[in-house]
């Protein structure tokens, strides 16, 4: 495919390739380039000492990336990939620091789009990629939001349509003495304990870091406020009342706002994480003085959006690693 080999040489020749993955587009470039992933944080305007997530082709590859690949991390390959979860291993000696972020571990994924996979297998090597977005700001699920974020400083978009699970993978540190959750997604803690064999530890305090856990990550430029549903509809005719100009991000099954930039999200949460970003940007781009989100249910099945919306919600003064 024409769009593929041109890829490809933009990667070999140490460019950035922006691409579509089941989670949220990527942003990436040859992982065994240096010059190349330092590209990347420009582009981002991310800290160096962030890592990038690795993705290759196939389970095969671990053991080019990682010194060490325990058992238990080929069974969660098995079982999981390709798919919207990433290993973080302990790096083999000729990994850069730019993608570990000068760190002894490596993470590794092999992404379920079929773009994605076509990419890798032609490019053969790792592709280091973060989300195609600027530090700490929404994650692109589409080609345009890839475009409307990084502009003229990524070489090519290869568009994949809009992303299927809508958001980051879940993270998991195989790299120390017991396997720990560094980011909720898809794929539940209850799903990988049944595939591990045992229990996951929360992130130890001098986990790696994950930009992802930072306080306040995955910002629209809108303040915004996570409220109780009769909260919410209270704070937001108030504020109409003011003459302010209010988006608000309601639960299909919610009241009708007059007034309000408003949009219905799904109830299901697999849909609700689809749609997240995407309707994010959206109210965003109203340009209101507030969004108010309504609070999905605190159940398991939500743990994943709930942690997003509360870093989009929190504070970004005095950022702080949760
Ligand atoms: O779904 C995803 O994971 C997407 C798609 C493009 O694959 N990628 C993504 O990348 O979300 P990024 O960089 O936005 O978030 C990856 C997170 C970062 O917070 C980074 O710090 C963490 O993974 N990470 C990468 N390598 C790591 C390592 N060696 N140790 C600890 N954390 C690591
Ligand atoms: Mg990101």
């Amino acid at each position: 495919m024409a769009g593929i080999d041109q890829a490809v040489a933009i990667l070999r020749d140490g460019g950035l390739v922006a691409f579509p993955t089941e989670t949220v587009y990527g942003l990436g470039a040859d992982a065994s380039n240096p010059q190349a992933v330092a590209k990347i944080f420009a582009a981002k305007g991310r800290p160096v000492d962030h890592p990038v997530i690795v993705h290759v082709a196939d389970a095969a590859q671990l053991a080019q990336w990682a010194r060490e690949v325990p058992p238990a991390v080929y069974r969660l390959a098995q079982q999981f990939w390709p798919g919207p979860l990433t290993l973080i291993l302990r790096r083999a000696a000729h990994v850069s620091d730019f993608v570990t972020g000068g760190q002894d571990s490596v993470g590794l994924r092999v992404p379920a789009h079929p773009l994605a996979l076509q990419l890798l297998k032609a490019f053969g090597g790792g592709i280091a990629a973060p989300s195609a977005n600027r530090f700490g700001r929404i994650s692109p699920t589409t080609a345009q939001h890839v475009r409307d974020e990084l502009g003229n400083s990524v070489d090519m978009v290869l568009d994949g349509g809009a992303c299927q699970v809508g958001i980051e993978s879940t993270i998991v540190d195989l790299s120390g003495d017991a396997p720990a959750l560094l980011r909720p997604g898809k794929i539940s803690a209850a799903e990988l304990e049944t595939v591990l064999g045992m229990p996951l530890a929360a992130p130890q305090k001098y986990s790696p870091r994950v930009s992802g856990s930072l306080a306040s990550h995955y910002a629209p430029h809108t303040p915004m406020r996570l409220l109780a549903t009769d909260a919410l509809l209270v704070e937001a005719q108030r504020r109409l009342m003011q003459g302010q100009r209010v988006a608000v991000l309601l639960l299909s099954r919610s009241a009708v706002l007059h007034g309000a930039t408003l949009v219905h999200a799904p109830d299901d949460a697999l849909a609700y994480a689809h749609d997240l970003y995407a309707n994010l940007r959206s109210l965003d781009a109203a340009r209101c003085d507030i969004l108010l989100v309504e609070v999905p249910p605190q159940t398991q099945e939500w743990l994943a959006v709930n942690d997003r919306l509360k870093r989009a919600a929190a504070d970004r003064c005095g950022e702080e690693e949760t």
